[in-house]
């Protein structure tokens, strides 16, 4: 189900059961925590599997996170046993509740769930009705994404440096097809300048402590050909001093009005670096990862994960009993240090994000 012969990678995709029996059917996951080792997928046929499924990290990424939590909405209500309009909503909050407690940073989550919840509330009709518009509208935010992730390629391919005509691009974490419904953001960018014939090669940091860079970037970019080159996070302030990167690009949990973005853990510190060596830094990002309601990165919820993640590797322990461990998963790069945020509207400088896209999203 995941790559065609283009070698289009799918994290999450709706199986209809038959065209006679529309509202059956299942989700299908990539298992991302398997990746590259083993390429697996797993069947979703309730919201309760779809909420662990993004919890452990099954299904991760911004984007995809939100296109998998739309169609948990959709399984959820599926399996609501009622005819009145009323109980049916009454019984779909605990749903929407559950898969919004599942990771707190990226706002793709909550903007899917509140949109499924609101189409709920706005659906005229019987609840075989109200159950078929949601499926409609899962579809619809997992279609949506794949176009608009194009979108960021192409307008990421405008904003990238001209010189030299062949880039080196760093990259941080996993952006790509995986992160999304498909192409990816700042990989949909990567993808973008490697099909015009402007990358010469991925830098991927290996991204500590769960290797989304190492695991996930270097499996898509060896999918599809692209020369990839994988770095430890603490090598790229070297390639850096070593003139070996032209452009950072990277993508986005959840930008604030003010243009500071929360990233992968290990963003900000490859930011800080690029500025110090006068190499563009790009965020690329769908309108639905900017969160208009919150002034500055000071309020975004930083998730904290499993100290686990930190000090085993597989099977093995690596540090003494008795140390402590502190295990954020994403840090703020602040607007300042961000040349422009791509998104499918073009690329926009992080002080211009408001007056340019609050109201298309509102609209
Ligand atoms: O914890 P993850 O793997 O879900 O985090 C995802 C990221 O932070 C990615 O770097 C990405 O840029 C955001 S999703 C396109």
């Amino acid at each position: 189900m995941s790559s065609n012969s283009n070698n289009q990678v799918y994290p999450v995709l709706w199986r209809e059961q038959s065209p006679a029996t529309p509202l059956q059917g299942h989700v299908l996951l990539i298992d991302q925590t398997r990746l590259p080792n083993e390429y697996t997928v797993v069947e979703i046929n309730r919201y309760e599997d779809m909420a662990r499924a993004i919890e452990t990290m099954i299904v991760r990424g911004a984007p995809a996170i939100g296109v998998a939590a739309a169609y948990g909405v959709y399984l959820g209500a599926r399996d609501i046993q009622t005819s009145d309009r009323s109980e049916f909503l009454a019984q779909l909050e605990p749903v929407a509740e559950r898969l919004r407690a599942t990771r707190p940073t990226a706002v793709n989550l909550f903007w899917a769930i509140d949109r499924m919840v609101k189409t709920a509330r706005q659906t005229l009709g019987s609840v075989d009705h109200l159950k078929q518009t949601l499926l409609d509208t899962a579809k619809a935010i997992n279609a949506d994404d794949i176009q608009t992730c194009h979108q960021i390629g192409d307008h990421g391919l405008k904003a990238l440096p001209t010189n030299p005509k062949k880039l080196r691009v760093l990259t941080h974490c996993n952006a790509g097809a995986l992160a999304t419904a498909g192409y990816g953001t700042a990989l949909g960018v990567v993808r973008s300048a490697w099909r015009d014939g402007r990358l010469e090669r991925v830098y991927a940091d290996e991204t500590r402590p769960r290797l989304q860079g190492a695991k996930l970037t270097a499996w898509e970019c060896v999918q599809e050909g692209i020369p990839v080159t994988v770095i430890t996070d603490n090598m790229a302030a070297h390639c850096m001093q070593r003139g070996m990167i032209d452009a950072v690009v990277v993508g986005a949990d959840r930008i604030a009005a003010n243009g500071d973005a929360a990233n992968k853990i290990g963003t900000y510190s490859v930011a800080l670096v690029a500025k110090a060596h006068n190499i563009p830094f790009f965020v690329a990002a769908p309108l639905s990862t900017i969160d208009f309601a919150i002034a500055d990165g000071s309020e975004i919820p930083i998730e904290e994960r499993n100290p686990s993640e930190i000090y085993t590797v597989g099977e093995t322990i690596l540090c003494p009993a008795g140390a402590e461990f502190y295990n954020p998963a994403f840090d703020v790069t602040p607007a300042a240090l961000i040349s422009a945020i791509i998104t499918e509207y073009g690329a926009i400088a992080p002080a211009q994000l408001r007056e340019q896209l609050a109201d298309k999203q509102a609209g």
